[in-house]
């Protein structure tokens, strides 16, 4: 129940709807009772009606229209009393349930809100699936709860107090016998609900698991279908899917249990209501009447008691599904605020980076500075931490130890937004989104940008050209609903989309590595254009890419073998060397 005390924030919110839903439903409910006590007079004035006529010796017509006189104003009484608790309902549900599908909607917004502000290693350790679970699923889950739980719960509590203060101010023993079976019943529903909850919560395990398989497939549906695997991935999936079933048949069997406990339990209340009424009435302390008013008494409580199980079950589950989302809502975001002032004017420094994503060091003793407009080119092995150092300046991760700064200012005492600002992006592995080319190169640009700035970006990308030959040009559609780049493609509209911000700091993460040599240099070329104040940050493999920068790092294994002019590393034998004469080696003509 504790992870559920996290939405009371919105019952404060909502507590209108909340206090008059509880007017409604006492509203309710009263007229929902006021039908036994019309019964019971109506059976008992006509059994003294009849036994009156009986003396008087009246004829058998008379007395029949008497009583259907009798019988029509009772029903006429029934009927009315049903249609204003039929009102009453409709404006309980309108105000409970509609406060439930708004509490939804804040708190998937809310959910929301919070996924976009947290960082990349929030990301890097949760799956796409469960994330998207989380905002649907279990929402839907804690709906029930805000909504048709809370409903049963109040109507119940009210109606009990209503109905038992009645029962015992007509006759308390009978009403004593009635009601000795509803403590079991509350007490095997709990224990059965315990077996639902442990049962639905491996299910919602399931599903989850489910969801994130399926998702990860379409993702990759490409690879899926190169390798030939939909039959792979068929019975795989089929495999979960009838594990989940399994399990669902499980949950099944309890729940099936539950009605007919209930019916028992309360059928037996109706027997005892019965014998020990009869008796009573036998007696000469209890009516006719008062049988039939008890009968519908407990009747009434039948739906209640029964919905006790399962609104038990509902909060158990929501209360599961709470606590998921309660996880994510924790997890803190990334720090934000900062100095406000943030301009870049001399430089950006390492000093003694260590990084590592988990246990094993990914970055070691990192050291080195880029000056406001210079060039710095990152080289080095596969997996030596070329792409880390980019995500460390772009501060989607923070170092395990010592600091970056810019202009001597630790990054981190930054506002995120502005410091991020200075930069223009491209990562390695390019996301484009499923939109026209025209909103994938204005995306991030928060300012107005006219169609001159959209050309300007292209071309110095050298990916007008291609554009051109599209068949809408800048409208064209990427992705699932369009057309699919050419890797080349692709990495030219992500450069056009990091320039179009106009950035300080341009940060290519292998980002030419698609394009031939020619391709290469006239973006090269191009981006000097940009001016002398542009700083670039080139990483790659290829020697070519960065054998014109002010500055080279050689990167391996985590640490930075060599660093220095080109002219400089040419100089002496090391790694760079090696790799010059390797890579030119490949590239002479044969
Ligand atoms: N999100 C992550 N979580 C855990 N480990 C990671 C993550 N990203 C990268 N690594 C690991 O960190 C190391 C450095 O990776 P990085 O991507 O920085 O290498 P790289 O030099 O850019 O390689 P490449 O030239 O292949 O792009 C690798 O061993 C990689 O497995
Ligand atoms: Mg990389």
């Amino acid at each position: 129940m504790k992870p559920l005390f996290y939405l009371n924030k919105y019952f404060k919110k909502y507590r209108v709807y909340l206090g008059f839903g509880i007017v409604f439903v006492v509203c309710s409910n009263i007229f929902a009772i006021l039908v036994a006590p019309i019964v019971r007079t109506a059976i008992d004035s006509m059994i003294a009606n009849v036994k009156l006529y009986s003396i008087l010796d009246v004829s058998q017509t008379t007395l029949l229209t008497h009583i259907s006189a009798m019988a029509l104003f009772f029903g006429g009484l029934v009927l009315a009393s049903a249609i204003i608790k039929g009102v009453f309902m409709y404006f309980m549900r309108q105000t409970i349930i509609v406060m439930s599908r708004y509490i939804e909607f804040d708190l998937k917004n809310e959910i929301f809100e919070h996924y976009q502000r947290l960082g990349a290693s929030f990301y890097s350790k949760n799956y796409t699936g469960d994330l998207m679970n989380r905002i649907s699923e279990d929402v839907s889950q804690v709906r029930m709860y805000l909504g048709p739980a809370i409903m049963y719960s109040i109507n119940l509590v009210v109606l009990f107090i209503l109905v038992i203060s009645v029962m015992v101010s007509i006759n308390p023993t009978i009403t004593l016998y009635v009601l000795l079976p509803l403590p079991f019943l509350s007490i095997s529903i709990y224990y059965v609900s315990e077996i639902i909850n442990k049962r639905s919560s491996v299910l919602q395990a399931k599903l989850s698991g489910i969801t994130t398989y399926v998702q990860e497939a379409f993702s990759g549906i490409r690879v899926l279908k190169a390798f030939a695997a939909e039959k792979h991935f068929g019975s795989e999936f089929s495999a979960k899917s009838e594990d989940y079933k399994k399990q669902y048949m499980r949950l099944v069997q309890v729940n099936a249990l539950f009605f007919p406990l209930t019916m028992m339990l309360v059928g037996l209340s109706v027997i005892t209501t019965i014998y020990f009424g009869g008796k009573q009435v036998i007696a000469g302390t209890f009516s006719f009447g008062n049988i039939a008013e008890y009968v519908i008494y407990v009747n009434m409580l039948t739906w209640p008691v029964a919905s006790l199980g399962w609104v038990t079950s509902i909060i158990q589950r929501a209360s599961a599904s709470q606590e998921r989302i309660n996880a994510f809502l924790n997890e803190k975001p990334e720090e934000r605020s900062g100095n406000t002032d943030v301009t870049f004017n001399d430089a950006l420094e390492f000093d003694s980076v260590d990084f590592s994503y988990d246990k094993a060091p990914t970055l070691e003793n990192i050291n080195f500075r880029i000056k406001k407009g210079q060039t710095l080119g990152i080289i080095g092995t596969t997996g030596s931490g070329k792409s880390t150092i980019a995500s460390l300046l772009l501060r989607l991760y923070k170092p395990v130890e010592g600091t970056i700064t810019m202009d001597g200012a630790d990054i981190n005492d930054l506002e995120l937004a502005r410091y991020r600002e200075l930069f223009g992006y491209v990562p390695q592995d390019i996301f484009l989104f499923s939109e026209t080319i025209r909103e994938n190169i204005l995306f991030g640009s928060n300012n107005e940008r006219t169609e001159e700035d959209i050309e300007e970006v292209a071309t110095l990308s050298d990916v007008w050209e291609d554009i051109q030959h599209f068949p809408a040009q800048l409208e064209t559609v990427l992705g699932e609903r369009g057309i699919t780049l050419s890797g080349g493609q692709k990495q030219r509209v992500a450069i056009a989309r990091a320039l179009i911000r106009k950035p300080e700091i341009l940060v290519l993460d292998d980002s030419l590595s698609a394009v031939d040599t020619n391709t290469e240099r006239t973006i090269k070329n191009n981006l000097k254009k940009l001016g002398q104040n542009k700083t670039l940050v080139l990483i790659s493999h290829r020697v070519s890419t960065v054998e014109d920068a002010d500055y080279i790092l050689v990167l391996d294994d985590g640490k930075i073998v060599e660093q220095g002019s080109p002219h400089d590393l040419m100089q002496t034998a090391g790694l760079f060397a090696e790799m010059v004469k390797t890579q030119n080696a490949q590239n002479q003509p044969v």
